[in-house]
């Protein structure tokens, strides 16, 4: 294990920010990670997965802990399901390719979603009508403080929107070390509800699509509408979508009848909030080189040299710019550090 001292953490975070961390080590394998666990506090470490979901604001005066463990395996299977164990350190767009490449069923509606299989888990990766807690099995995480392994079930990771207990209760706590799934190997239950899903296959002519149609029709929308972290930093939707009493839904209605909704309970309305920041103006604005996406404005991007605090401030004051509009909230869906 080599430790890096110095090191550039522009092509570790799919911002593009460039800080530096005190200390780099790249994780390859579970004993190396035990043993530098053994040696180090909690307090001085920083674990970093595939970089994908974080807005780094500066230099990070810790060991950085880069979790590149791979490898994928078939741990059980029956007639009519598989159960799947994927490494933490494994590419998820990666991943769920391999998946399909096998004809395995349940992740193809989260295609080319950035990052890597163990950090999924802590946001509860979701997009079009699908979420990762649908074919999640278990995790198996490491405590930092203790080095026990323990696995987490469906139930413990207590997933809910864009969120699980590893954001919560545990958080900095546990380092995912693995990932177990259940898929379809044949009967696979299609998601195709949402509207671009369906539109995007229509238009190519599939009638009955399988599922890496629907993946090539997931990859299709996402690379029209959200920009490639390669090309032009960003982390995906920058905010949650806020989730409003009904009461408050109506009111806002009143005033802007074309307002898109989901209901999520008999009180609660969520609204999306690229619907939010457009109709605020802000879509396609730039700041230096801190913008909003020209194509989806939940998405806040990296020209080239933006730096983290330009676009934290840039986040803060399209958050003042709703809740003077609309008086609503915005939450970061991305982690500000
Ligand atoms: N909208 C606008 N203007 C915009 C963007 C959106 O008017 O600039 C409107 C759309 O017309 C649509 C509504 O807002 O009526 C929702 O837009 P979209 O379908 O693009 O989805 P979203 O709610 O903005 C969420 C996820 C995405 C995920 C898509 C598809 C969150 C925070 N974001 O976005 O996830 O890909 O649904 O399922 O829940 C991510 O988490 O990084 C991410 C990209």
């Amino acid at each position: 294990m080599r430790v890096l001292r110095n090191f550039s953490l522009k092509d570790h975070n799919s911002f593009g920010i460039d800080v530096r961390a005190d200390k780099f080590i790249s994780i390859e394998n579970l004993d190396n990670l035990k043993s530098i666990l053994r040696k180090s506090y909690a307090s001085e470490l920083f674990i970093l997965g595939g970089g994908s979901n974080m807005l780094l604001t500066g230099d990070i005066h810790k060991m950085v802990l880069h979790i590149a463990i791979k490898g994928k395996k078939v741990v059980s299977e029956t007639d009519n399901h598989v159960i799947l164990e994927a490494a933490a350190g494994e590419n998820w767009h990666e991943f769920v390719l391999w998946t399909l490449k096998q004809n395995y069923g349940g992740l193809e509606n989260l295609s080319l979603i950035p990052g890597n299989v163990g950090t999924a888990p802590i946001q509860n990766i979701g997009a079009y009508g699908v979420e990762l807690k649908d074919s999640f099995v278990s995790c198996i995480a490491l405590n930092i403080q203790t080095l026990e392994e323990k696995e987490f079930s469906l139930e413990d990771c207590n997933f809910s929107y864009r969120n699980s207990i590893f954001k919560n209760q545990l958080k900095g706590q546990y380092i995912i070390t693995s990932v177990k799934f259940r898929l379809t190997k044949n009967h696979h239950q299609l998601n195709i509800n949402y509207g671009s899903i369906r539109a995007e296959l229509a238009e190519k002519g599939i009638n009955s699509p399988e599922i890496k149609d629907i993946s090539n029709a997931v990859i299709a929308i996402r690379q029209s509408k959200l920009p490639d972290p390669k090309k032009i930093g960003n982390s995906g939707s920058f905010f949650k979508n806020p989730v409003i009493a009904k009461d408050q839904f109506e009111e806002l209605k009143r005033k802007f009848p074309e307002i898109p909704s989901y209901e999520v309970s008999e009180e609660e309305i969520k609204v999306p909030a690229g619907w939010l920041i457009d109709t605020a103006g802000y879509k396609g604005y730039r700041l230096g080189d801190a913008g909003v996406h020209k194509n989806q404005a939940l998405v806040l991007v990296n020209y080239g040299e933006a730096t983290g605090a330009e676009i934290l401030n840039l986040s803060k004051t399209i958050q003042k710019a709703i809740k003077d509009k609309f008086g609503i909230d915005l939450e970061a869906e991305v982690n500000i550090i």
